[in-house]
């Protein structure tokens, strides 16, 4: 829960310094259809990440490479065990949604293949307590987590094949999670990703070259790969996106009805 609670400050001074001019504000300072929320990724909270069949993703390769000095997601904030709790401490705090992440190698593990029912169970009650709060829940599919099977076997994001298995995977969500949510986002901030994972290579999957990386890797080329993941990903992310507007958004429309807290 620390990382949520780290988050909400930041948003908060955030939000303090961008309303200038007054020293006090209520809700009624926005519009109403704004929403207050926090958001985090799957690997940042939820721990568990050998249990119940999830299988390791990049981050999780790169937290035990050594280079995060000990600090790594094997437990985290244990969201996983703890998302009631976790819930509970959303409404205390007056949130109105609760943005997360899938994580991949739990739901599908090793990028493809058989769906993990403990993973579809996990996120199911995640969204079912949430919704049940009256917080509304809003879904990211990919937050820097690649699961390490894809980029072993092709590379991961600088290889094409990463499009249709992307596509397979959105799909899963939308299907199984789509009468629930309305709220979707294809990618956390993939420029950030593409530039620390390809050119600096600071980030997950470390891959760079001289002189452009900031770190020596032991593979990649800052030239190119750069660009051929920033391709595959606007690809992934058209893929899912119309896969999602043709076949899932009106069908979820007529079974969508959720009051949510005001
Ligand atoms: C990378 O390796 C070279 C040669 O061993 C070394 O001089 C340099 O300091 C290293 N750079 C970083 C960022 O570790
Ligand atoms: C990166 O790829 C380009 C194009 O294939 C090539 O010219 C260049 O030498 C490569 N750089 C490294 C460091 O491998």
């Amino acid at each position: 829960m620390w990382k949520l609670c780290e988050l909400l400050l930041v948003w908060a001074s955030f939000l303090a310094a961008e309303v200038s001019g007054a020293d006090r504000h209520s809700r009624h300072d926005f519009p109403s259809d704004f929403v207050f929320g926090a958001g985090t990724s799957a690997y940042q909270v939820e721990g568990a990440a050998n249990e119940d069949g999830r299988t390791p993703s990049i981050f999780d390769t790169y937290a035990h490479s050594g280079l995060t000095h000990g600090a790594n997601g094997d437990v985290a904030c244990d969201q996983y065990h703890k998302y009631k709790e976790d819930v509970q401490l959303m409404v205390e705090t007056g949130l109105e949604a609760y943005r997360f992440s899938i994580s991949w190698s739990r739901l599908i593990p090793n990028g493809r293949g058989p769906v993990n029912p403990k993973g579809l169970q996990y996120y199911n009650h995640l969204i079912d307590e949430l919704i049940s709060h009256g917080v509304q829940p809003h879904v990211t599919l990919h937050h820097a987590d690649l699961p390490q099977a894809l980029e072993d076997e092709y590379g991961g994001w600088i290889n094409r094949k990463i499009v249709k298995d992307f596509t397979v995977y959105a799909e899963v969500c939308f299907r199984e999670f789509g009468d629930r949510i309305r709220h979707w986002t294809t990618f956390n901030e993939a420029n950030v990703f593409v530039l620390a994972g390809y050119d600096s290579g600071i980030l997950p999957p470390q891959r760079c070259s001289f002189p452009f990386g900031l770190v020596n890797c032991s593979q990649g080329n800052s030239s190119i790969e750069p660009y051929l993941a920033a391709h595959n990903i606007l690809l992934a992310h058209a893929s899912a996106a119309r896969t999602y507007k043709n076949i899932y958004q009106a069908k979820n429309m007529l079974t969508y009805h959720i009051p949510f807290r005001r």
